[in-house]
């Protein structure tokens, strides 16, 4: 049987990885500046991350959501302490698009409403809602183009307003910092412009946090850079370090109606397990404070870099703008090199996710590596 062939590959198979490092089965090491698409929070293959995981596995994997499971409150608890919500409950999945599918639906339950209002160059993932509310074409079938959806361009108010005065808005969503679409965010007045709009015309505001949560910004959430609460947060990617688990974070505005929601596999002992390490890790090595330090090294060194024309993103989700499309350069980091690195819907971005672990010396290492790169090459001259 042959698999669906829906991904370009790099040759390069992973066979190991430990922290910033990844191993190949011809047993060439990589860095890792992309973390699987920013999944990778607290390093690969944490210690105290394995051995919760396997002491886990040994008692019990996994039971559904009709019986008692203490580590759902425990994770719970954990994430009430580093992210800020106290009086927020929590819902729990495996993906970042059920979480956003999951967060329509509740806005949606909530007002009664349909249109979503989303923005330009925005990702929310592939399943129905989710892509519904993704600005691209291309991975929509017809089956998915059923909810009504609008546009906007990010950072204009007005035409939010023009919107929202139609009464037929359900909800907003919006990024806390666009990965897919190449690093753009809104700015700290559209953000509260969003934030006071969405209530004066009853709509929800559902803050993605897929990509951008955890710790990846330099705060727990980026949302959290602009003094604004959403109704809806969702979570993914670095929660679960690898371990898919997704998770829906709900103002106590909601009320839960048995059935409203559920999955089999959400909230399964195994995910639980893997989300609280997550947060344990990230708490006892300080790592949010850790991110903002290597940010900073990062920034100071990417502006030395004459090539580089624009330095996009916060903490250690990151771009380097250059005025040529950035595919041969990643070829060259990745296979020249070693050094793992992720491209955006903007072709001229390289885009940077390392675990938040990563030190100097490994941006060092990256640094010396992009110089290689753009020295010489046909990216120095050309502009495309
Ligand atoms: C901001 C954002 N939302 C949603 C998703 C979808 O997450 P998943 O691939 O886990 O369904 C992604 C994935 O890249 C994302 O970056």
């Amino acid at each position: 049987m042959n698999l669906f062939n829906v991904y370009p590959l790099y040759e390069v198979c992973p066979v190991k990885a430990e922290d910033v490092w990844v191993w190949d089965d011809k047993g060439n090491t990589y860095l890792d500046f992309y973390g699987g698409h920013g999944v990778i929070s607290i390093g690969h293959s944490h210690p105290k991350y394995v051995s919760a995981l396997y002491n886990q596995l040994k008692k019990i994997g996994f039971y559904s959501n009709a019986v008692e499971n203490p580590i759902q409150e425990a994770l719970a608890g954990k994430l009430t302490q580093l992210s800020g919500y106290p009086d927020y409950n929590l819902f729990l999945c495996n993906s970042g698009a059920e979480a956003n599918e999951n967060a329509l639906k509740l806005a949606s339950f909530y007002n009664g409403k349909k249109r979503v209002l989303a923005f330009k160059n925005s990702f929310h993932g592939r399943t129905s809602g989710a892509v519904s509310v993704t600005d691209n074409p291309k991975i929509k079938a017809p089956v998915n183009q059923c909810n009504p959806v609008t546009f906007l361009p990010l950072n204009d108010s007005g035409m939010l307003v023009e919107e929202l005065q139609k009464g037929d808005v359900s909800a907003i969503i919006i990024e806390g910092i666009q990965g897919v679409g190449g690093l753009d965010e809104g700015g700290s007045q559209f953000f509260r412009d969003v934030r006071q709009l969405t209530q004066e015309h009853s709509a929800i505001l559902i803050l993605d946090e897929i990509q951008s949560g955890y710790g990846r910004s330099g705060k727990f959430f980026a949302h959290q850079y602009h003094n604004i609460q959403p109704d809806i947060i969702t979570m993914a990617k670095g929660m679960g370090n690898g371990f898919p688990i997704g998770g829906v974070l709900i103002s106590p505005m909601f009320k839960a109606v048995y059935g409203m929601l559920g999955t089999t596999f959400g909230g399964n002992h195994l995910a639980c397990v893997a989300g609280l390490s997550v947060l344990e890790v990230l708490e006892d090595e300080k790592l949010i404070e850790q991110v903002n330090k290597i940010s900073d090294y990062f920034i100071e060194k990417a502006k030395k870099i004459t090539q580089v024309k624009r330095i996009k993103g916060r903490g250690l989700m990151l771009g380097l703008e250059f005025d040529f499309e950035i595919s041969e350069l990643r070829k060259s980091l990745i296979y020249k090199h070693h050094i793992f690195t992720g491209g955006a819907n903007n072709k001229k971005l390289l885009r940077i996710l390392p675990p938040l672990t990563v030190k100097k010396e490994h941006v060092d290492i990256f640094f010396k590596a992009l110089k290689d790169s753009l020295a010489g090459s046909p990216f120095n001259h050309v502009s495309l």
